[in-house]
């Protein structure tokens, strides 16, 4: 019985296709569909120039996936094309995220590369089709409009042990400029952006459009170097702070457990024998503060990123990592006595006074070397001391008295070489050494 019902079905399949190739088109349609069909097939696209609105903008590393997100200036499909050589010879196409329908979109295309090889160098060019609607709902897209080819190196234990760090642009671009120009002349293969990147609140996507794929006078600043954003207390102001995810992708859900599901942006990864770890610290004010307006929850999320960080020491590759870096943005070592610790009402956080309770003990535990931090806009080295296994450094940011920095570790010569370069001066003003873990 189930043999003659396949059989059946493949005649009946078979004698389809052989009407559809034999058949004149329209021979089986309705007048008014081949009318339609007609107006489809004679609408011509003109090739759609200027619908990238700028270079790709590579995002959530990890060791075997990779973001890329572009704008656009017209309702389009994105599309990344990605292989192991410069000619893209054989390269793989990914379309823009989403499942049935492709995250479409008339600004921000997205796009996540998949089932990559940690440590791995690929080349990808970024492109888009702009939709046309000829008749009702029936799509038709452009031809593909393609950036040009870049290049990136998947994070990994086999990947270089060399990190760039930078934090506090809020959105002074030249100033940002220099950091960007710096790091891609220094060969950095992931820049963590380590919070503070507006100068006001973000209320519209336009917002996060500006700042992080059309940022002005960094054009490309992110096509060959992938950030990894750790979000600082400016990060969570305005009205549209909360959909951030619209234009930087959070990371794969595959990354963490489902208890862990919220905490879409916390990442743990090798570099090379550098494990990156990233800790948000949220707002500079407590919950209660009227600032908040009763609706965040951020001692919350401390409290799940301590569950989460906990588990990432359990992990084989992070666990034999020589050299541990964790990432937060408001410092967590008490800068000077009775310095505002971030849990009263007045003023604002110097430091972050619950995420250094419950997170210093697991980074000391975990014989971790080195905490970068921002938001203070001050260069400053705290080391390691009795009872607290890491160092931590301060970047410089914007202000009149202060400047800005690229933080960038290397692993050279047995050891992890921390340089902080003053990007407004063009020089390198500390050098940090840090030996493996014990
Ligand atoms: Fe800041
Ligand atoms: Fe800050």
């Amino acid at each position: 019985m189930v043999k003659s019902i396949e059989r059946r079905s493949f005649l009946k399949g078979s004698a389809l296709l052989a009407a559809a190739a034999a058949l004149k088109p329209g021979a089986a349609m309705m007048k008014s569909e081949q009318a339609a069909h007609d107006r489809y097939h004679a609408m011509k696209i003109p090739r759609p120039e200027g619908l990238l609105d700028g270079e790709p903008v590579l995002q959530a590393p990890a060791p075997e996936s990779m973001g890329v997100a572009f704008a656009v200036t017209a309702l389009a499909n994105g599309f990344v094309e990605l292989a192991e050589n410069p000619e893209l010879k054989d390269a793989k196409r990914f379309m823009a995220d989403g499942l049935p329908l492709a995250g479409i979109d008339d600004r921000v295309l997205q796009v996540r590369m998949t089932g990559l090889k940690p440590g791995t160098r690929y080349w990808y060019r970024a492109g888009a089709a702009k939709l046309e609607h000829p008749i009702g709902y029936w799509t038709k897209p452009s031809e593909i409009v393609w950036s040009a080819v870049h290049s990136f190196v998947t994070p990994g234990e086999s990947a270089p042990s060399h990190f760039g760090m930078m934090s506090d642009t809020h959105a002074q671009f030249t100033q940002m400029a220099r950091i960007t120009k710096k790091y891609r002349e220094l060969g950095v293969p992931s820049m963590v952006w380590n919070g503070d990147i507006p100068s006001s609140l973000t209320n519209v996507r336009e917002d996060f459009v500006k700042h992080y794929l059309v940022p002005p006078e960094n054009a490309g600043y992110a096509a060959d170097t992938p950030i990894l954003l750790n979000r600082g207390n400016h990060d969570f102001r305005g009205t549209a702070a909360n959909r951030l995810g619209e234009v930087m992708m959070p990371r794969l859900p595959t990354e963490r457990s489902m208890r862990d599901i919220a905490l879409d942006r916390n990442f743990a990864f090798r570099m090379g024998e550098i494990a990156l770890i990233g800790l948000d610290t949220g707002e500079d004010k407590p919950d209660f503060h009227p600032a908040n307006g009763g609706f965040t929850r951020f001692t919350t999320y401390r409290v799940a990123q301590t569950e989460w960080l906990k588990d990432q020491f359990s992990r084989p590759e992070i666990v034999t990592a020589p050299y541990i870096v964790a990432f937060v943005h408001i410092p967590i070592v008490e800068l000077y006595p009775g310095a505002n610790p971030g849990t009263i009402l007045e003023d604002y956080a110097t430091w972050q006074k619950e995420c250094a309770d419950m997170w210093g003990p697991i980074l000391t535990a975990n014989k971790a070397q080195l905490v970068l931090a921002g938001h203070t806009h001050r260069y400053r080295y705290d080391a390691a001391k009795d009872g607290r296994s890491w160092a931590e450094i301060i970047g410089g940011g914007r202000g009149a008295k202060t400047f800005q920095t690229l933080i960038e570790g290397k692993v050279e010569g047995g050891e992890l070489v921390v340089r902080v370069h003053n990007t407004d001066a063009g020089k390198i003003v500390g050098v940090h050494r840090f030996k493996p873990r014990g």
